[in-house]
Parts: structure tokens; sequence; C-alpha cells
């Protein structure tokens, strides 16, 4: 009897056994794990802060980031994708399409979805943002093993705008290089094949190939100077110069065209002191001398004045222009003075439409009726450019055969040195 109880005994402690290893150690399989509930938690925190850690970086990239599930539903969106997207809206849209508004993105993003399609999508997207074309790159993709769907968006307008001024700027280099070059070859077989032999049109042939080998030199010459300026630019030389001398320097390099022409010079000059970079004041006193002197005919005037004008007197000067005059840049507001250099020429003129033009690279106006002096185009590119940097203004005022005043106003800020010798001139900051 006690040997059954004994054995009874035994099987329930063996059931018991057996019950509490299925219970805890199979059903309940933590029992195994090393981490506590306490660990777990800890754990499910730290993934939470992992993950407000990742946002947050998302949020910060400048890149537009954002992921959709299958019902292109919203998931996650970075501030980069709404400002990239011009969405303006709040953050409880969930929808993609109502996010972007964009017939073309969202367009892409249907046609995955529907084909399930595990490849990367790119594209350039175009779009309207307040008049401005904008351009943003788009890579859309399925994200690896999942239902949602990332796309990734960077706005490339700068890029493709540099891209584009790049291509045209060579396309129009290598036109404005292959004309003289053309015309030096086509001249030059013309002479080989016989035209050497007469003597008279022999030397006409000779002049027109000095003439574009010339005009290739001073391309070249202008697009070196353009180069420097664009390149060294942002590196300005200040120091003291005289704009009389440069004027007067500049003048002595047109001394035999302005002879050959009979070409009467004006000079209003006043005596003073500027502090600024010398090269890139002469250089733009050259190119508006060179015009002037380029653009007037025989027995033509031309008159320049030199002073330096307030700030008051220059904003009178601009609001008095007529409605045709062209303003480039805008009046340095901190600055007390201004140099004013004017070139005032009685020359052929520049009808309004083309007025509006001159400054990009290569425009000249078209002179097929007239005989062409010659030039590349480049030189009021130069003056523009520098103008910029030097925070200047320029005004143009012409019109068609009335000749032409260009002058330029350029800020001397916190230095001045006015009227000849009694200056108190203060150093340049
Ligand atoms: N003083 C001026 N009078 C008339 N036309 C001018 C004058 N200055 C410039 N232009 C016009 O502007 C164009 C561009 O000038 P610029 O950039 O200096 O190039 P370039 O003188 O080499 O042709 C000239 O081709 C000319 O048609
Ligand atoms: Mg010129």
């Amino acid at each position: 009897m006690i040997y059954l109880s004994t054995i009874l005994i035994f099987i329930l402690i063996i059931t018991l056994i057996a019950f509490f290893l299925y219970y805890f150690l199979l059903k309940n399989k933590r029992i195994f794990s090393t981490f506590s509930d306490a660990d777990i938690n800890n754990k499910i925190k730290e993934n939470e802060n992992f993950l407000k850690i990742y946002k947050n970086i998302l949020q910060q990239v400048t890149d537009g980031i954002a992921v959709i599930d299958e019902n292109k539903n919203i998931i996650f969106v970075n501030s980069s994708f709404r400002k990239n997207i011009r969405s303006g809206l709040s953050d409880n849209v969930n929808k993609f399409e109502f996010l972007t508004r964009n017939y073309e993105l969202n367009n892409i993003i249907n046609k995955i979805i529907e084909n399930n399609d595990s490849n990367t999508i790119e594209k350039k997207i175009s779009y309207f943002d307040k008049a401005d074309e904008k351009i943003v790159s788009c890579k859309i993709f399925k994200i690896n093993e999942t239902k949602y769907f990332a796309v990734i968006i960077r706005d490339i307008t700068y890029i493709q705008k540099i891209e584009n001024i790049k291509s045209a700027f060579i396309q129009n280099i290598s036109h404005e290089i292959k004309t003289p070059i053309t015309a030096i070859t086509g001249f030059i077989e013309t002479l080989k094949n016989g035209a050497l032999d007469n003597r008279e049109t022999a030397i006409k042939f000779f002049n027109i190939i000095d003439h574009h080998a010339k005009r290739l030199n001073s391309l070249i010459d202008d697009l070196i100077v353009l180069t420097n300026i664009e390149t060294g630019g942002a590196s300005l030389k200040i120091e003291e110069i005289d704009p009389i001398n440069i004027i007067e320097n500049s003048l002595q390099l047109f001394e035999s065209e302005i002879r050959a022409k009979n070409l009467k010079i004006t000079k209003n000059l006043d005596d003073i002191t500027f502090f600024s970079d010398f090269s890139k004041i002469n250089q733009i006193i050259i190119n508006m001398l060179q015009n002037s002197i380029k653009y007037t005919e025989h027995n033509g005037k031309i008159s320049i004045d030199l002073y330096f004008e307030t700030n008051s007197g220059v904003n009178n000067i601009i609001a008095d222009l007529s409605e045709t005059s062209i303003v480039w840049g805008t009046i340095d507001s901190n600055a007390d003075n201004f140099l004013y250099i004017s070139v005032e020429d009685t020359g052929i003129g520049v009808s309004y439409p083309n007025l509006l033009r001159l400054g990009e690279r290569f425009f000249r106006v078209d002179s097929s009726h007239s005989t062409d002096p010659g030039g590349t185009g480049l030189g009021l590119a130069i003056i523009k450019h520098i103008l910029k940097l030097l925070n200047g203004t320029a005004i143009l005022q012409s019109s068609l055969g009335n000749g032409f005043t260009f002058t330029v106003l350029i800020p001397q800020t916190g230095i001045s040195s006015l009227n000849s010798k009694d200056n108190n001139s203060i150093m340049p900051a």
C-alpha cells in the first residue's frame, strides 16, 4: 500500500514538473530570455530614441524625403520635401497627392505602386513657383521587402541654370571663334588659288584677314579679362586711386582713333581720390571710352564727367530718369559717397529693344546696314560683372541715332575724400 502511494506521489510530482515545464518553459518562452521586463522596456525606449534621432536627422537634411505606403498615405515627410515641392500645406495632410499637387510626380508614384515596381525611377521635374521655374530631381523607389515607397527630391534649379549658361556660353564662344577663323582660312584659300596674282585684290584680302585676326585677338583678350574677374573677382584689391589719371591714360590708348575720326572730347573732371580696385575701375573706364569712340562717327563729340555724388544726389538722379533709361544694379544705401563717371557721345545710339539686351555676353547690335567697327560683345558684360563686385550701378541712356550716355555710380563706403587738395580723407575700413 505504502509502495503504491509512493508511486502515486511520484507520478503526481512528475506530472507537476511536466506541467511546470510545459507552462513556463514552452508556452512562456520568455523564461529562457536573458532580458527582464525592465530590460525589454529599456530596449523599446532605446529604439524609440533611435527613431527620434533618425527622424530628427532626416528633418535636417537638405534633400526632401517622403515615405508613403501603398495607399499613398504619408508615413513620413521632412521639411525640405515640403519646401522643395512648394507645399505650404499643414502637417495634417495625409495623402501624398494632396501634399505635392504635382501631376507628373503623382503619376510616377501611381505607376510604381500599380506595377509594384522595385526599380528606382529617377526623373527631373519642373514646375513654376511664384513665376520662377524650379527644377527638382526625384528618386522614387520601393523600400526593400516592405510595402513602403520612398521619394527623395533635390532642388537642382541653380545647378541646371549654371549648366544652361555654361552650354550657351560654349556654344556662343565656339561660334564667335569659328566666324573669324572661317573667314581667315577662306581668304587664304582664295589667295592660294590665284587671287595673290592680282596685287590690288590680294591687299584687300590681306586686310580682311588682318581684321579677323585682330578680332580673334581681342575676343581672347576679353575672355581672359572676363575669366579673371570671375575667378579672382572676390578678392578686391582696394587702394587709393586717381580717376583722372585713369581717364587720361585710357584716352591715350585711343589717341589715333580719336584723331582719325576728329572727335571732340570735352572733360569735366573733379580732382578726387577714391579707394577702390584700380584694375577694375581701369577696365570699366577703358570699355566706356572705347565704346563711345567706336560708335561715334566722324566729327562727333564725347563728353566725360567725373565727380563725387552724395547718396541723396544719386537717388535724385535715379528718380529723374526717363522711362527709356536702363539701370543695372541698385543703389547701395549704406554708401555716403559715390564715384560718378559719365561718358556721353553723339554717336549712332541704340534703339530701346536693343538697349534692354546690352550687357548680355556676345550681344552686339546688328550693324549690317552700317560699317561694323568690329567688337566682341563682351565689353559691357565685363563692366556689368565688375559693377556687381563693386556694388555699383550703371545707367544706360540712348535712342537710335541720338547718341549714348553711359554712367556708372560706384559706392565709396565709409570713405570720403572730396574735391582736390583739402581732403580730410578717412582710410578704408
Ligand atoms: N556708345 C555706344 N553707342 C552705340 N552703341 C553702343 C555703344 N556702346 C555699346 N554699344 C552697343 O552695344 C554692343 C555691345 O557693346 P560691348 O559689349 O562693348 O561689345 P563690343 O563693343 O565689343 O561690340 C555694341 O556692339 C554696340 O552695338
Ligand atoms: Mg565695346
